[in-house]
């Protein structure tokens, strides 16, 4: 079996995408792996409407017969192909976006019948570059100019390689290093306008958050920053509006550490904003002294891990306005170091390491991050998260004094840190795809070293068993898994 999924922004209406996208007498338009389709029966299309597709295989063709199974307007349509030797389950999922037009998910199943069945395990290889030609069609067909900019391009074999050599050496990669060579390949273009588009940025008073925000605002954003105190809240205010003179910004306050708290700025913002295009979970530090908070949970897992898990939860009705809408983790590389593993997730006294601990939080950021793509899949939300490499802030060399005075001259700067995150939050890239994990705007391996890696099965329990612990701390439980 061969699984190919793919999102797509389109300018036309949820409705015009769905018609669209139902009729696969249109599938010829599209898809360059069919060469012709029509229409087998007569009348409006809806359930059982049938469509015959010629589908190339290398230099030949086959029909296959198509068959509308499921047929719920303007949300989902399931078309089942079925020939002598192939099935093929095509679901096709829209939700309309806040600027009027809509976001297709193509979710293609291809299952190889007969004596061809011994196929099926490489036949994903070839899928997926079928799958890809047929997404890049839909995007040429039913997208706007929107979809077509700064999308990173492979940037060519030079490109490749010094990516690779800066990815193989850690210090280059993290270091300043990073950003200055990559930014030179082909690809890396000025991310795009978010003029229209309110972003949330967490711990925006210093720092990568700050630039996060400044980073934002200049791009056109309007900015909803949030602080711990009126004072660091209103000069970060003031230096936003330095970097992008005009630009719309309000703060909020809360201590990430305390649920209440994060409780009271979400409902703050609910009450000013109906709709939230990108949030961004920034706030965090690596605590050297075990610190209990208010609910009696760890500092460092309470404010990185239940917090972001919380905040975004409370805000998913003005991310579901802001469809198509975004989510970005800031985690950090130190998480290379650690597996996930609950049960010691939140570190005892006589065994909390400040480091050790962040490290901890910082890995199940990504755990939770894959459980909420899981349990938000087909609702035009996506979540993403990124490491900054090592930047030079009021954090690393509070936290890292050692280490921020050796690598001195190599940190990045705060901007370059925060760079993949403001690119993140402008990019089309980060609504076509969900799940990624990013480091200067290129998708990165999640695991450095192999005894990190969880099997299939235990990172699936993982996500759930941090679900149900995230919901028990907070009180809040949000959307079940998908059957
Ligand atoms: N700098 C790096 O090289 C690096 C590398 C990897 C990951 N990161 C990550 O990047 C993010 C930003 O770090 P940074 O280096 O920019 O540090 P920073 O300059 O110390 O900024 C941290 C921000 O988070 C806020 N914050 C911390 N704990 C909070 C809490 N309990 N509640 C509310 N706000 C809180 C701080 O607010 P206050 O102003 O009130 O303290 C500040 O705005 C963090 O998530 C960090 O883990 C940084």
């Amino acid at each position: 079996m061969a699984r190919y999924k793919g999102t797509v922004i389109s300018t036309r209406s949820a409705e015009e995408t769905f018609d669209y996208m139902a009729d696969f007498a249109n599938a010829a338009q599209w898809d360059p792996g069919t060469a012709s389709a029509q229409r087998l029966d007569g009348g409006t299309v809806g359930l059982g409407s049938i469509f015959r597709l010629d589908v190339r295989i290398g230099s030949r063709t086959t029909p296959l017969d198509y068959r509308i199974v499921t047929f719920d307007r303007p949300h989902r349509v399931v078309l089942l192909g079925e020939s002598d030797t192939i099935r093929s389950e095509d679901t096709v999922t829209v939700v309309p976006a806040a600027d009027g037009g809509s976001i297709l998910t193509y979710d293609a199943e291809l299952r190889l019948k007969g004596s061809f069945a011994l196929a099926n395990p490489v036949l994903g290889l070839f899928f997926d570059r079928i799958g890809d030609k047929g997404v890049a069609g839909l995007r040429r067909t039913l997208g706007g100019p929107v979809v077509a900019r700064d999308r990173p391009q492979a940037g060519g074999a030079v490109a490749a390689v010094v990516d690779g050599l800066l990815e193989a050496t850690v210090a280059g990669s993290f270091s300043s290093a990073g950003p200055a060579l990559r930014r030179h390949t082909a690809g890396w273009t000025p991310p795009s306008r978010m003029d229209g588009m309110r972003v949330l940025v967490t711990g925006a008073t210093s720092g990568l958050g700050l630039a996060t925000a400044q980073g934002v605002a200049s791009l056109g954003a309007e900015v909803v920053l949030t602080a711990r105190g009126h004072d660091r809240a209103e000069r970060a205010v003031a230096a936003v509006r330095e970097a992008a003179p005009g630009a719309d910004v309000s703060y909020l306050l809360a201590d990430m550490g305390e649920f209440d708290q994060v409780r009271g700025l979400a409902d703050e913002f609910l009450a000013a904003h109906d709709r939230l295009d990108v949030l961004i979970h920034n706030a965090g530090a690596l605590t050297a002294a075990r610190t209990l908070t208010g609910s009696g949970t760890e500092l460092t897992v309470a404010s990185q891990v239940a917090a972001p898990y919380l905040l975004t939860g409370l805000l998913l009705p003005a991310l579901s306005n802001g469809v198509p809408s975004r989510v970005i983790q800031v985690c950090s590389g130190g998480m290379y170091a650690q597996t996930f593993d609950l049960d010691t997730l939140e570190m005892g006294a006589d065994e909390y390491d400040g480091t050790t601990a962040y490290a901890k939080a910082k890995r199940a950021q990504l755990v939770l991050m894959h459980e909420w793509v899981r349990r938000m899949e087909g609702t035009g939300i996506t979540f993403h998260a990124m490491h900054p490499g090592w930047a030079d802030t009021p954090g690393i060399r509070h936290s890292l004094p050692g280490f921020a005075k050796v690598m001195g001259p190599f940190l990045r700067t705060p901007e370059q840190g925060a760079d993949t995150a403001v690119w993140l939050a402008a990019s089309p890239v980060a609504i076509e795809t969900t799940g990624g994990f990013w480091l200067d705007r290129k998708e990165r391996w999640e695991h450095k070293v192999p005894w990190t890696r969880l099997s299939e099965a235990e990172f699936d329990d993982a996500g759930a068993q941090l679900w149900a612990w995230c919901a028990q701390r907070t009180g809040w439980s949000g959307p079940t898994r998908p059957v």
